[in-house]
Order: C-alpha cells, then sequence, then structure tokens
C-alpha cells in the first residue's frame, strides 16, 4: 500500500478505515498515531508489555536513567488548543520518562493563529522546531489533516491525536485497553468479557474508541447504556456487527450490572451542544453506591475523568473502582507509544528482560 505522502487529500478523506490505517503506517514516511483502527490484536498485547517492561524499569533510579537517556534528542510539541489535564499531564509525563524535551502551545489566541494564520501553518511552524506533534482538537479530523500537510512537507515527523472533536481518542482507548488487560490477566484476559458502557455515548469519544478496539478480542459483548438523545452512533454498532461481534442496547443500568465484566461510566459532553442546551435527566446513568451489591467481585469499574456526578467519591474506596489507576495507566502507555514511535522499544524490552 502507498504512504501518506503518495495520495492527494481528497483520496485520502474517501479512504474506508482499513486503508486510512494502511498509510498511516510506517513504511515510506513516520508513524502517525490517528485512528483506533490503526491497532490489532498484536499491537496491542506487545503494547501493554512494552508499558509495564517501562513501568517495572522507572522504579529505579537507574532504570529511569536509562529511560530518560533514550530520547534527549528529541523534542515533543503538546498542541491542546481544548481543554485538558489528565491527557495533557500524561504525554508531558511520558515526555519526562523517556528525556524529550517539550514544547506546548495550549491556547491558540498567544499563538500566530490569532493573526490569521492557517492551522496548517502553524503546525508546519512546529515541525520546524519540533520531532513529535501531540494534539487535541476540537475539530473533528484536524489531527489526519495536520498528518497529511506534514506528510507532503520537508519535514514530515509523527502526529499523535489526543483527541479529536466527539469523534476520536485513540491514546485513551489504549491506556483503557491496558487497564482491561491488566485486570483480567488472571481471569482469562479480554476475551469473552461484557463490558457496559454508560451515559454520554454518542458524543464520548473515549467509548467510541474503545469500543472500537475491543472488536479485537473474540467473544467481548459490548452492552450500551443510554438515554435514547445519548445512545452509541450507529456507525460504531455497524463495525462491530461487521466484525461478528455481539453487542445490545439498554436504558436500565441496574439489569445489566449482574452481567457486566468492566462498567465503563462517562459524563455529559455538553460542550457539544448545539443552541439549546440539551436537558437530559441522566441519574439513572450514574453508579451510585446502592449499585455496588449488584456488581460481580471481580468486576471494575472505569471511567475515563473527569467525572461529575456519575460517580460518587464513596465508591473510590471500593477495589473494583480502578479509575485512578487507569489514569496512571495512561502514562504509562503513552511512554511506550512513544518509544515505539522512535524505534527504542526494543532496547526497553531487552534491559526489563536483562533486570528481570
Ligand atoms: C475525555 C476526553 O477529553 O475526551 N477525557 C480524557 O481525555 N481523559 C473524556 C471527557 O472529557 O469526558
Amino acid at each position: 500500500m502507498s504512504s501518506l505522502r503518495d495520495i492527494s487529500w481528497d483520496q485520502y478523506q474517501a479512504f474506508s478505515l482499513a486503508q486510512k490505517s494502511g498509510v498511516l503506517a510506517k513504511g515510506g514516511g513516520p508513524l502517525h498515531v490517528l485512528l483506533p483502527q490503526q491497532f490489532d490484536r498484536a499491537n496491542l498485547d506487545s503494547l501493554g508489555e512494552l508499558a509495564t517492561s517501562i513501568r517495572f524499569i522507572a522504579k529505579s533510579k537507574e532504570g529511569s536513567l536509562f529511560l530518560s537517556s533514550l530520547l534527549p534528542h528529541k523534542r515533543a510539541m503538546l498542541y491542546f488548543s481544548q481543554p485538558s489535564t489528565r491527557t495533557f499531564l500524561s504525554f508531558l509525563s511520558a515526555c519526562q520518562i523517556l528525556g524529550l524535551g517539550i514544547g506546548e502551545v495550549r491556547d491558540p489566541s498567544t499563538s500566530s493563529e490569532f493573526k490569521g494564520e492557517t492551522h496548517e501553518d502553524s503546525v508546519r511552524t512546529f515541525s520546524s522546531y519540533f520531532d513529535l506533534i501531540i494534539m487535541r482538537s476540537k475539530i473533528g479530523g484536524l489531527a489526519e489533516r495536520v498528518a497529511w500537510v506534514l506528510s507532503h512537507s520537508e519535514r514530515p515527523i509523527p502526529v499523535v491525536n489526543a483527541g479529536s472533536g466527539s469523534d476520536q481518542h485513540p491514546t485513551q482507548a489504549l491506556l483503557d485497553i491496558y487497564t482491561l488487560q491488566r485486570s483480567f490477566k488472571d481471569i482469562g484476559g479480554i476475551d469473552g468479557k461484557t463490558v457496559v458502557f454508560v451515559g454520554d455515548l454518542a458524543r464520548g469519544r473515549t467509548v467510541r474508541s474503545l469500543s472500537v478496539l475491543l472488536a479485537n478480542y473474540s467473544k467481548v459483548h459490548q452492552i450500551f447504556v443510554a438515554p435514547p438523545e445519548f445512545q452509541i452512533g450507529k456507525d460504531v454498532l455497524d463495525l462491530l456487527t461487521s466484525k461478528g461481534l455481539s453487542w445490545e442496547l439498554s436504558s436500565d443500568l441496574d439489569s445489566v450490572i449482574p452481567r457486566a465484566d468492566a462498567v465503563y461510566m462517562t459524563r455529559v459532553q455538553d460542550e457539544w451542544d448545539e443552541g439549546a442546551v440539551k436537558k437530559v435527566d441522566i441519574s439513572k446513568y450514574c453508579f451510585t453506591v446502592d449499585k455496588l451489591p449488584l456488581l460481580k467481585s471481580s468486576a471494575i469499574i472505569m471511567h475515563p475523568l473527569p467525572r461529575r456526578n456519575e460517580i460518587p467519591t464513596e465508591i473510590d474506596h471500593d477495589p473494583r473502582a480502578k479509575y485512578w489507576r487507569q489514569m496512571r495507566n495512561g502514562m504509562w502507555v503513552r511512554a511506550a507509544l512513544i518509544s515505539r514511535i522512535f524505534e527504542c522499544d526494543h532496547e526497553i524490552e531487552a534491559y526489563a528482560h536483562a533486570k528481570r
């Protein structure tokens, strides 16, 4: 298959997701991380192992010094024009673990975009100073456009999508998969498990990306629990059906909790409301304390965070509540991803192997 640099933007846009994933892979160009469809089961398994190796190595001073000696000659630009606390800090920490230098633009009103410069020109400017762009934008598809523009420039550098529009958040899905891998490692892994998604599934990009990644596992059953206004998109359901995965829609959380191996809670994404604010009663879609007895002892509760009232803080102390651990997992997975982009992953695995 050709690379991103060999095709026009119109051709790229007309591609199927599978074709897009093909041209984003390495071979004639940098490895961009833009879509969850770029990851298959083998990638997910090895990325999880790499994240665990980094976590293990980083425990000692000697190990931390080794990790930070890997990429001091590389710099990353964190271009976050949409609010973020966790994802920003997680990428920042991941870069620091590997010794990368970091630059940031968080408020485009302080950059030349304010003077009318296009996103494309701003990003080409970044590529003059940096070796990697990690970007979050409220504009769906902007990360793909930037990757395409850079691939056609003299300094094509990799782009990582840290959340685009209400559409995709592939690296959040990677850390969610890593959390599921670790939580289920002694009970047969992710295959055959039932994952229940709850809340604003129509505009929750983390749900959309994770649901797609779960299609890499066999016999995973997905249940989408939401009010009709916030139910998951047909495109995701069609994809699951085409991969032979079972799913169901529900509006009754209590009735599905006993079957869940993982309950993935989300907040209402009202920043996407257009015009009049949607008034939807979500009280039925909160994981309140009275629901804990309904949940299996081996099951876990996840949330991409930030939360509002979907999960009261009393739940945090239940051993099945994994959202804080899930957040920390993001730092290890993102470090693993960056080490893979810059091809120092084998060195990390060799170091971990020698120390174990
Ligand atoms: C999510 C996001 O920004 O899409 N948060 C995150 O990245 N951890 C979910 C959210 O904002 O609700």
